[in-house]
């Protein structure tokens, strides 16, 4: 029986930080205690001084397979997770073919349990035309049905109004929305092209996706989730206006309409356009130093729920085109995790808060089982963090297929130095090990 002891380890888990050791056996968790016996193991790693956390769960990635992988495939992007301290990750649809029939679920199903390094499940899109295949699919297939409510890459939009709200009426699973309004960011954008023709400066995006555009579809979705009683969850929310739309009222467990946000938008500002130019185009877009600050308020006091990476990887050559011609997202999940370590050493954030809305909230939010927290009978998905570990992000410690990030030349004074996915000891300072022990996710539903 092959059983791994963490020794001595800060462990972050359920509100509480205690000290203390984890003893894993094959997938599983099977003991946390104040001391246990080093005979028990055939393995022992020295925590002390180290946080340990649950495996961060990304509910939303674009690992490009199939069909885009000259910008990243499932392999790639899902070691890169592992090394950031992620070890689940929910997929999104936007892919060639595009996730929306049951065939090309499973086909991606497959290719994820061949080469993922981390546990997956995807999301099925919705779309204007494939409603019955929506209604055939098993709740306990996938994560949810995400839908594209404003155009990004991909072209799946879903802007058949009657659709939309049969949608809505026929899926009890939770439904992820990316709320843009597409009329107003086409009326903006002809505005824009009009002044400079394609090459329209950066710092112009978050006014061409502007806060309106955001928050006319966050509140139309909203509206719509309430009359029809379906379970949206809005990704990826970037104003301080949309986090009005969000209650703290009643627990998690009990909401209807939840919310996500994302690493770039607690991160950056439109001040930094300046500097990283198209590297930080994303869509919905990076806004002000205000919304920044008020999308820190809405996660620490709950209205927002989830934070996540929307990791979505082009190559540079991509992303360094004209503005017009510049894809929207970059890479993020190898970093994600170290960059809220950051604000937390800033005072931002607490560690059991980042905690809850990273590892413990996607797992509540998407019914997933067995993960998510450090609990006995729980998968053994653990991160170890070194809270004083300085290192720079470089090209040379870059691990995404398109080489680059929009962190280069950021200084994180902590690191992830452990890895666990299903007990198996999966990055190691640096090292992969040779084996993978991934699992498709499975829900409580
Ligand atoms: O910036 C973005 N990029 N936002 C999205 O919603 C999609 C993503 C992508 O797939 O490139």
């Amino acid at each position: 029986m092959n059983r791994i002891l963490i020794k001595n380890a800060n462990i972050v888990n359920e509100g509480a930080i205690r000290q203390g050791d984890v003893l894993l056996e094959e997938s599983f968790i099977i003991e946390i205690g104040d001391s246990i016996s080093a005979e028990k193991a055939n393995l022992v790693v020295d925590a002390e001084g180290k946080y340990l956390l649950p495996g961060v769960i990304d509910d939303q990635v674009h690992f490009r397979e199939p069909g885009l992988t000259h910008k990243g495939n499932i392999a790639s992007e899902s070691r890169a997770a592992i090394a950031g301290g992620i070890t689940t990750f929910i997929e999104q649809p936007n892919t060639n073919p595009q996730t929306v029939t049951i065939e090309k679920l499973e086909e991606k199903m497959e290719i994820a349990r061949k080469t993922s390094f981390a546990n997956y499940s995807f999301m099925f899109g919705g779309t204007n035309d494939n409603l019955e295949e929506l209604k055939r699919l098993d709740p306990k297939a996938c994560a949810g049905v995400k839908l594209f409510l404003g155009s990004s890459t991909g072209n799946m939009l879903v802007d058949n109004e009657e659709v939309l709200e049969k949608i809505f009426r026929s899926t009890e699973m939770v439904i992820s929305a990316h709320c843009e309004d597409e009329a107003t960011i086409r009326e903006n954008l002809s505005r824009f092209k009009e002044k400079f023709g394609d090459d329209i400066p950066i710092e112009n995006h978050p006014l061409i996706r502007s806060e309106q555009a955001c928050y006319l579809s966050s509140s139309r979705a909203i509206a719509l989730a309430k009359s029809t009683g379906a379970r949206l969850h809005v990704f990826h929310v970037s104003t301080g206006k949309e986090t009005e739309l969000f209650t703290n009222a009643i627990p998690l467990e009990e909401k209807k309409i939840t919310a996500e946000v994302c690493t770039h938008h607690l991160w950056f500002s439109d001040a930094d356009y300046a500097e990283k130019g198209t590297l930080i185009k994303w869509n919905p877009a990076v806004k002000t130093a205000a919304d920044r600050d008020a999308l820190w308020e809405a996660l620490l006091d709950d209205r927002i729920d989830i934070l996540a990476t929307d990791h979505a990887p082009h190559t540079l050559e991509e992303k360094q085109q004209v503005y017009t011609s510049a894809p929207s997202g970059g890479p993020l999940v190898q970093h994600a995790l170290v960059a809220m370590l950051e604000k937390h050493k800033e005072g931002k954030i607490s560690l059991e808060k980042m905690v809850q809305k990273m590892c413990h909230n996607p797992a509540i939010l998407f019914d997933i089982e067995k993960r998510g927290y450090i609990r006995e009978g729980y998968y053994a998905d653990l991160v170890l963090v070194d809270p004083d570990h300085a290192w720079t992000v470089e090209k040379s410690n870059l691990l995404y297929k398109c080489n680059w990030s929009p962190f280069e030349g950021t200084r994180f004074s902590s690191a992830v130095t452990h890895t666990f996915v299903n007990g198996n000891l999966a990055y190691n300072q640096g090292q992969f090990s040779e084996g993978r022990r991934v699992k498709r996710l499975t829900f409580n539903r």
